[in-house]
């Protein structure tokens, strides 16, 4: 029996790895009769996953590779988007994606069930490290996706802290595919459903949220940053279009066309942020009028999730928040903390898991770095998960949150989500309550926004339900992590919206993005958003000047230009405006890409229009009532331009008319 329990565990520590780096094929030619109803995709994933795992089985066990074999490998192989797991949120994966995702996933417990499992297992015993690893290897190369250096590094790093957590995790191996954000992959799990404890005072909520205050006077400016991603070894110059997650930074690849070659300021692929782009980001922020706090929603560290190190992620976060103290001398910074944080990269552990593998050191290092920010209350929750609370002014609190929580790649929450998850969210419904009774009005800062994919579905149903309790004393959300300057409506259980979501974008032009910041306005009594207002700069002009000229900053938009109430109802019937008038979702979408030139040459389809529709109304990754709404509205009402491909030249049309 323990014996058993012991292969089985191992068993999930390698699906934890393999599953995951194998998720990012796209499996387009099995997917062409991909119809909504769950059972059958369900078992059609399963078809293919018995069929790939039975021919690698026969391929491990004789070393002779079937054709069935190399067939099934070279279609995945050929078909999937090389870097997409690594550089893609979630969110924005296909069906396709996700069915690739749910069918390997299960290939990969069938094959190591297969390997691991039983006196006999080959792979079991005292090499079952090294065997997990060279498996691990041999997928990654089967199916292309990453480099071998990737791949051996993301083993390495997360081996121990995987090792651990299925070891000694509640979950089985059928559990752990099911937390997949895929529906039909998905299965009922007792054992990862808890709850927070509500106060009960007040029921459901009967209407919106509507009250509209009026801009005044007065108004606060709070500056939102996100997503810095500062990149210390960044060279221009060097290979912009890599094979790995991060590109730009390899000092051997000197010899190279200048179209691969990285921008001076940064680099629209795969690159994260050199140091002379955020100095020169700060200095701009520096000429504003007026701005009374500063938001930091999270991930300094770079995108090298196969080589971060405790000391590097240290000194890239101490140089930041030194650079962020000394710029603004007199303003103070309210950070929340991102995934790439940690090392490994998105594996958190709060005080619930043992010290050698917790997040202790970054909480006590981040505790250093933001003391003179923070009241000395904030530093018990600090070291304990990362998260605070702390009143600016009277009547005003700020609660940040460590929201990793909710990430499906932090491991913990497969170890124990009662343990990980619950005391921040508990904490967080029992700061509210004390707020509500002191009468304050409270913004919540958290890195990851809840309605998406990549946020686990629990997580966020307890989370708006905390939301919906205290909307009244909730005046506003903010986060980070998906480099999109978007946002998203809570809706209340019985559809009453009742908070906003706003995203701050990025500075890090990783991902396609105009590097941006924001500034909002603050009505200083109900402490709501009655505007925003975002600046970008042109990184295609920039680059052209070769470093003789500093990037042009410029007044992207206002909030306001597309509607004066900022109320959750207020955006409510915004969101219907653009689901009948697709020319300002345009509008929308343009900015949520910030204007970047590779985005606005591609355009957005009407595909692409639903999607975003859709995200503006999920707040829970399995709650898409008001989206599907808003999608038929759409549907109804984007006609003319379903057939027509939208151009560079029809958006910039769109722009300036407006
Ligand atoms: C790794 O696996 C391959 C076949 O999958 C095998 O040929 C090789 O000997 C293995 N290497 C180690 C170190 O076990
Ligand atoms: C941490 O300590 C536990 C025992 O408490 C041990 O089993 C584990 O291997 C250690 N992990 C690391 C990464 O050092
Ligand atoms: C660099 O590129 C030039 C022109 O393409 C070529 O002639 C030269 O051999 C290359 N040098 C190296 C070291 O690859
Ligand atoms: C950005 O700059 C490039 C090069 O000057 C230009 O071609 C492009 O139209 C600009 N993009 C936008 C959105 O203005
Ligand atoms: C932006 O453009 C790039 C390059 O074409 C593409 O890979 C990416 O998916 C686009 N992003 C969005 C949000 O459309
Ligand atoms: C959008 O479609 C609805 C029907 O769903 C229709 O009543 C409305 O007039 C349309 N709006 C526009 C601007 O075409
Ligand atoms: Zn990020
Ligand atoms: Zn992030």
């Amino acid at each position: 029996m323990a014996k058993q329990r012991e292969m089985f565990k191992k068993l999930l520590s390698l699906m934890l790895f393999v599953g995951v780096m194998v998720a990012s094929v796209n499996l387009q030619e099995f997917t062409e009769d991909l119809t909504e109803d769950d059972p059958i995709i369900y078992e059609r994933s399963s078809d293919i996953a018995n069929e790939f795992a039975k021919e690698y089985i026969y391929f491990l066990k004789t070393g002779h590779e079937s054709k069935s074999l190399k067939d099934l490998s070279s279609k995945l192989a050929n078909m999937h988007t090389l870097k997409k797991l690594f550089t893609t949120s979630i969110s924005d994966w296909e069906t396709k994606d996700q069915f690739f995702m749910c069918t390997t996933c299960q290939a990969v417990v069938n094959i190591v069930v297969h390997m691991f499992r039983g006196e006999d297992g080959e792979f079991n015993g005292p090499n079952a490290q090294n065997n997990a690893k060279n498996l691990t290897l041999e997928l990654c190369q089967r199916f292309q996706l990453q480099t071998g250096n990737v791949c051996s590094g993301l083993f390495d790093i997360n081996w121990p802290t995987v090792h651990y957590i299925i070891m000694n995790s509640k979950a089985d191996a059928r559990s752990i595919c099911g937390l997949l954000p895929i529906s039909f992959c998905a299965i009922k799990q007792e054992e990862f459903d808890w709850s927070v404890e509500v106060d009960s005072k007040t029921g459901p909520l009967t209407k919106p949220k509507a009250d509209k205050p009026q801009k005044t006077q007065n108004d606060l400016m709070i500056l939102h940053l996100s997503d810095i991603h500062y990149d210390p070894d960044y060279k221009e110059g060097s290979l912009a279009d890599c094979e790995e997650p991060l590109c730009c930074r390899n000092v051997d690849d000197r010899n190279i066309s200048i179209d691969v070659g990285a921008g001076f300021w940064g680099d629209y692929r795969d690159c994260d942020a050199p140091k002379r782009l955020i100095l020169n980001a700060f200095q701009h922020i520096r000429t504003q009028d007026q701005i009374d706090y500063i938001y930091y929603t999270g991930d300094i560290v770079p995108h090298n999730i196969w080589s971060t190190t405790e000391e590097s992620n240290k000194e890239i976060i101490t140089e930041i928040f030194d650079l962020l103290s000394k710029q603004f001398e007199n303003i103070k910074v309210y950070p929340a903390i991102g995934n790439h944080e940690a090392h490994p990269a998105n594996v958190f552990g709060n005080e619930n898991v043992p010290t050698n593998m917790s997040s202790r050191w970054l909480y006590e290092h981040l505790w250093d770095l933001w003391s003179d920010w923070l009241p000395a209350e904030a530093k018990e929750t600090i070291l304990k998960g990362g998260y605070y609370t702390v009143t600016p002014r009277p009547g005003f609190r700020i609660i940040s949150l460590s929201n990793m929580d909710c990430y499906i790649f932090n491991w913990w929450i497969y170890y124990n989500g009662n343990e990980i998850s619950l005391p921040q969210l508990q904490w967080l419904h029992d700061t509210l309550l004390d707020a509500e009774e002191n009468n304050e009005h409270v913004h919540i800062l958290a890195h990851i926004p809840s309605g998406g994919k990549d946020c686990w579905p629990v997580w966020a149903r307890e989370y708006n339900r905390i939301i919906e309790r205290f909307s009244d004393v909730i005046s506003g959300i903010f986060n980070g992590h998906t480099h999109k300057d978007e946002m998203l409506l809570h809706y209340s259980e019985l559809g009453h919206p009742m908070a906003i979501s706003w995203n701050g974008g990025s500075l890090t032009p990783y991902s396609y993005k105009n590097p941006n910041y924001r500034i909002y306005e603050i009505e200083p009594k109900t402490f709501q958003v009655v505007d925003h207002e975002t600046w970008i700069f042109n990184l295609t002009e920039a680059n052209e000047q070769n470093g003789l000229k500093s990037p042009r900053w410029f007044s992207e938009y206002h909030f306001s230009e597309f509607t004066d109430d900022l109320s959750p109802s207020g955006i409510d019937k915004w969101l219907n405006q653009m689901a009948e008038n697709p020319d300002i979702l345009q509008k929308f979408w343009s900015y949520k890409v910030t204007l970047a030139d590779p985005n606005l040459s591609t355009g957005c389809n009407n595909k692409c229009l639903l999607n975003n529709i859709c995200q503006l109304a999920v707040s829970a990754n399995n709650r898409k009532e008001r989206c599907e709404e808003l999608q038929s509205i759409l549907e109804s009402n984007v006609s003319y331009a379903l057939t027509q491909h939208v151009t560079r030249d029809s958006l910039l049309s769109v722009l300036s008319n407006a």
